[in-house]
């Protein structure tokens, strides 16, 4: 039987831990994005306030010219916010110095691009292994993990290819193995199927949706492509540097 102690201390305890469960991965407060150009200032985005559920799979929509993907460099930590904060695993990085966000991003963000950013003179085992090679670990540790990812995407037997010695599908399947090697919770894709056919796009979509539901990262997607949206479970959208939510994902893609 539980004394009025022990239910004290338990919630406490519980409210002491809270927070990592069940505070969003990603918050974004009045996020402004600007540039200037000559004496204009272009406003881009326009206080976002976003928050990003732990193992949410998010699809970022909207027209061309939108804002998408300078909002999804902005909560990577690949640009600089005009005003506003950012806090993801609830680090302003808004606030960091840019060598400490870029050994933050090493490890808590995983980038997927629509046109896969493969280094070309390196094999796919070598693309992998460079976001470890900023990490301290030795090189058999680096084989092991990048071995493990590398088999999770299906490639095992691709490990000595060169990117032009691979398919489209096949380069983005690296890239993504490449996100995944320093297993961060956190996954941003800018139209990772935007580049690819229909059947293999299905195929890298089915790959971020086991990533999502089998290691609980969250993903954040920027698409244009409605079978990318209906894998997602919550889809919001951007127009003119303004979001609002959508109605949600299983609707959607009920209707496709
Ligand atoms: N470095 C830059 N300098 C000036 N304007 C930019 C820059 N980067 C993006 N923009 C402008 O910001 C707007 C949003 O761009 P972007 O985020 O790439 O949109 P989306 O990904 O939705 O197509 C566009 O009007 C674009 O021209
Ligand atoms: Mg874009």
């Amino acid at each position: 039987m539980g004394t009025p102690i022990t239910a004290a201390s338990t919630s406490a305890a519980r409210a002491a831990t809270a927070s990592p469960a069940d505070t969003p991965i990603v918050r974004t407060v009045d996020l402004s994005k600007s540039y200037r150009r000559g004496d204009q200032t272009i406003p881009v985005l326009v206080d976002i306030d976003l928050d990003v559920r732990r193992g949410d799979f998010v699809a970022l929509m909207g027209p061309s010219g939108s804002g998408k993907s300078t909002l999804l460099n902005l909560i990577a930590g690949i640009d600089q916010p005009t005003s506003g904060r950012i806090e993801v695993d609830g680090v302003d990085i808004a606030r960091l110095s840019e060598r400490d966000l870029a050994a933050w991003r090493a490890t808590h963000v995983g980038f997927v691009f629509q046109f896969y950013n493969l280094m070309p003179v390196l094999t796919a085992f070598e693309n992998v292994e460079l976001p470890l090679m900023l990490t301290p670990l030795s090189r058999a540790r680096r084989r092991a993990h990048v071995d493990a990812v590398l088999a999770m995407v299906g490639l095992a037997d691709r490990a000595e290819h060169l990117p032009n010695e691979l398919s489209g599908g096949q380069q983005q399947r690296v890239a993504i193995a490449r996100a995944l090697v320093t297993d961060p919770s956190l996954i941003v894709a800018d139209e990772p199927t935007g580049d690819l056919d229909r059947q293999t796009g299905i195929e890298v979509l089915a790959l971020l949706s086991r990533l999502n539901e089998e290691l609980g990262k969250t993903i954040i997607m920027v698409t244009h492509d409605p079978k990318a949206a209906a894998v997602a479970h919550r889809l919001v959208h951007l127009d003119k540097g303004v979001l609002g939510d959508e109605p949600d994902a299983a609707g959607a893609a009920g209707h496709d």
